[in-house]
């Protein structure tokens, strides 16, 4: 059997009385795009914040490669390989894209400049950001710009291609698209598809279902806390996708059955 790269059982995330993630399972297989779809609510954000050291879960295992790991921070995760690009907290705005490119990995001047006086060796992170961008086919006019200045969709793309350059094991990306438009959107598809030819598993979390059948090998569907289904996009059409994501149908054996006899019969599927 293949041991999943990114693996999780039972895992418990509670804020106050909310009880974000209520037992959760995941599994990423190696190579794969993964969908993670649900509700607003659903965990989906607690779930991957959980995976890659965002928060700490206040139950469960989480193994990577088949090893037990505890990442401390998101930087505990992204040293192990892990690169995500996280909903809320995409770019620092004040810095520029080649810095914002090494947040965390800075380059610094050769000798004691950069070991004794920590000088940072902005003209090279400038020529490996350009690098970068070009090998990902994003065009930005300067690297020097502030991300401020950027728009919503260039800001994204920043964070987008921060996680793909990086990334040697695991990519996992929060509703990357959400804020974009259908140009910027189909960019971003590029890119994940870029990050599985080279072998990379990706995590994309989306709403999108379009885009979800489009790109995912399989789909993991998160409801109230917990993993309630893993698909394949080849097995279902979307209509039945939603209806598992909201309740109305659940799988049994492998197939789409009925759950809730009025929500099934509401959007037509009863
Ligand atoms: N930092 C937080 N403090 C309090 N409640 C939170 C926090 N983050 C998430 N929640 C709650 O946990 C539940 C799951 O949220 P989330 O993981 O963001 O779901 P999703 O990404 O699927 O929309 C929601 O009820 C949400 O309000
Ligand atoms: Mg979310």
């Amino acid at each position: 059997m293949t041991t999943p790269v990114l693996q999780a059982r039972g895992l418990v995330k509670r804020y106050g009385h909310v009880t974000a993630l209520d037992g959760a399972d995941f599994d990423l297989m190696p190579g794969e795009v993964l969908a993670v779809i649900g509700d607003n609510g659903a965990g989906k954000t607690s779930l991957i914040k959980a995976l890659t050291g965002a928060v700490v879960p206040d139950a469960g295992e989480i193994r990577l490669d088949g090893e037990p790991v505890r990442f401390r921070d998101p930087l505990d995760a992204r040293r192990h390989g892990i690169e995500t690009v996280y909903q809320d907290l995409a770019v620092a705005a004040s810095l520029d894209i080649a810095t914002n490119m090494f947040l965390g990995r800075e380059l610094r001047k050769p000798g004691i400049l950069g070991t004794v006086f920590r000088m940072l060796d902005k003209k090279r992170m400038r020529e490996k950001s350009a690098e970068h961008m070009a090998e990902l086919k994003i065009g930005l006019r300067s690297l020097t710009q502030p991300v401020e200045s950027l728009s919503g969709g260039q800001r994204q793309g920043v964070a987008v291609a921060r996680a793909v350059a990086w990334a040697r094991h695991v990519v996992v990306m929060d509703e990357p698209t959400a804020a974009l438009g259908v140009k910027e959107s189909g960019q971003v598809l590029d890119l994940i598809r870029q990050v599985r030819d080279r072998g990379t598993p990706v995590v994309l979390i989306s709403h999108n279902m379009p885009h979800v059948f489009e790109l995912a090998d399989r789909i993991h569907v998160q409801r109230l806390g917990r993993r309630v289904a893993e698909l394949k996009p080849s097995d279902h059409s979307m209509a039945e996708v939603v209806a598992i994501m909201t309740g109305a149908l659940q799988v049994s054996e492998g197939k789409a059955v009925v759950a809730d006899e009025g929500a099934a019969k509401a959007i037509g599927l009863s």
